[in-house]
């Protein structure tokens, strides 16, 4: 008689992620996120949650202001009780922060609980993106032009071991056109088979 091995927590959960869709994009600020995420979510008629939105929902306020009220360790509490709530919801597309898989165990617990894609880009693409789009982002808001480069630079190099751990790479840097978007949506859908 063959002794059949009965299947453990992480085989229940990895069965249970491959039953139902739910996606966390991960990846640093100006990835993608929110463009792609949103897009997904409409080409597959799911739900779409961009966290940074579900906190500012929820707690009535902007990043910027929790940062400034709470600093920012007061924000990392919130977004991973927020992380652990959006999570659990099925056929959902999340777009994450930039900052939520390098704190606490999140990296981890994303990867139990979803396919998780690292939207990977050059850093000249994210200078471009985020020198246009800093006002509203805390950590980014008051640098200069150079002094936001080099911040760049070393902030990714110290957040790339966490985003690596993803289940999926994807490069996301062609997404200035609708029509970068679809391809991208499109590329992203046969690498998930989805
Ligand atoms: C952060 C990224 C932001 C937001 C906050 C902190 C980070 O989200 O959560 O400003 O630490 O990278 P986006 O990646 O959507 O800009």
């Amino acid at each position: 008689m063959t002794s059949q091995r009965l299947p453990e927590k992480e085989d229940i959960l990895q069965a249970r992620k491959n039953e139902m869709v739910r996606i966390i994009l991960i990846g640093y600020m100006g990835a993608g996120k929110t463009t792609l995420g949103k897009a997904l979510a409409k080409a597959l008629g799911f739900q779409f949650v961009d966290l940074d939105w579900y906190i500012e929902n929820r707690y009535r306020k902007s990043v910027k202001e929790i940062f400034s009220e709470k600093g920012e360790d007061g924000f990392r509490k919130i977004e991973q009780s927020m992380l652990h709530e959006t999570a659990e919801f099925e056929n959902i597309i999340i777009s994450a922060g930039g900052g939520t898989p390098c704190f606490f165990d999140n990296i981890s617990y994303m990867n139990r609980q979803a396919k998780t894609v690292y939207l990977k880009t050059s850093n000249d693409v994210l200078f471009h993106r985020l020198k246009i789009a800093k006002s509203k982002r805390p950590l980014l808001a008051q640098k200069t032009d150079d002094e936001l480069k080099a911040f760049i630079e070393k902030n990714l190099e110290e957040r790339e071991p966490f985003y690596s751990k993803a289940d999926y790479i994807f490069s996301a840097d062609r997404l200035e056109d609708k029509f970068q978007i679809d391809e991208s949506v499109n590329k992203l859908r046969t690498l998930l088979n989805i």
